[in-house]
């Protein structure tokens, strides 16, 4: 029998929030897409940017973490320009053959045929965690899809932390994380058709849980393709806690799931998030996506 409850329900910190978030803005609307990450942002040109609306969508973007921007036409150029708003444009350290001969910083990301050109990311990451200073976060351009299929998810590793125990937490504190990129490098030499990666660079070592720079919020920083264990753990003692911390990250209630459509541009933090590709498609499916990535800082 369904028994009535008098508990209190709590509206997602995203919705409750959002309010004092849109009063603060004067040229956009960012209204969320999910209750834990994203925002969905319309009526904007990304190639026709004033400085007050850059400041806004900085804002908007470390507040929600995914920021939606449909029907954009956007030269390479003009991705590359709006990504600097946000930082530093910079290549991925390895993938240095997948870009556009004219725009060296555009990663071509793309699925024809049955062939993943450049790499297939049906795995949650984060992106480049395996450097010193991993990525700010990535610009995606949507140049062909189909939609409905090869969805991009996203999870917000500031709620799934905050979803965990005082006891917990607590112990992730003062943890640190050994991060590589072999499993990566594996992975795609197995997978993928042009990209041979020969040199898989040193380790690094990172907090397991960070403070974004810009908001504050403490964060869960671990991910399943570069975490290799905690810092003086072995793999097999971390690997299950790294599997409970994953699980709760990637709760559906902690998902946003990206339903394409050709000019779509999506922003995502990649310091605050993981990320998803769905690979639900046929071998027929054309999907084209152009990345720019903008560069961040040591994790701490
Ligand atoms: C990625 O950056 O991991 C790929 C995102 C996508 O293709 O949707």
């Amino acid at each position: 029998m369904l028994r009535a409850t008098t508990e209190a329900f709590e509206m997602p910190a995203a919705i409750t929030t959002i309010d004092a978030h849109q009063n603060r803005y004067r040229r956009i609307r960012a209204e969320p897409v999910s209750g834990v990450v994203g925002a969905r942002v319309d009526d904007v040109d990304l190639a026709a940017l004033d400085a007050e609306t850059v400041g806004e969508l900085r804002h908007a973007f470390a507040h929600h973490g995914v920021l939606v921007f449909p029907a954009q036409h956007l030269t390479p150029a003009q991705q590359v320009a709006f990504t600097r708003h946000f930082g530093e444009v910079e290549q991925h350290p390895l993938y240095r053959t997948a870009t556009l001969p004219e725009q060296p910083e555009i990663l071509v990301l793309e699925h024809k045929t049955g062939q993943f050109i450049n790499g297939r990311n049906d795995v949650w990451h984060a992106d480049i965690t395996f450097a010193e200073r991993p990525p700010l976060g990535s610009v995606l351009y949507c140049k062909d899809t189909r939609s409905g299929f090869g969805d991009t998810l996203f999870c917000s590793m500031g709620a799934a932390y905050e979803a965990l125990s005082p006891g917990l937490r607590k112990l992730l504190d003062g943890l640190r994380a050994v991060h590589g990129a072999a499993r990566m490098v594996a992975r795609n030499n197995a997978q993928t058709y042009n990209l041979r990666i020969d040199d898989v660079p040193d380790e690094v070592v990172h907090p397991v849980v960070r403070t974004h720079p810009e908001t504050g919020r403490r964060m869960l920083f671990v991910n399943p393709i570069y975490t290799l264990r905690f810092e003086g753990w072995t793999e097999a003692e971390s690997q299950p806690l790294l599997d409970h911390l994953y699980a709760v990250a990637t709760r559906p209630e902690n998902v946003y799931r990206h339903r394409w459509a050709v000019g779509d541009v999506v922003m995502f933090d990649n310091r605050a998030l993981m990320h998803y590709v769905a690979v639900d498609y046929a071998p027929s499916v054309h999907r084209l996506m152009h990345r720019t990535t903008a560069a961040g800082d040591r994790p701490r």
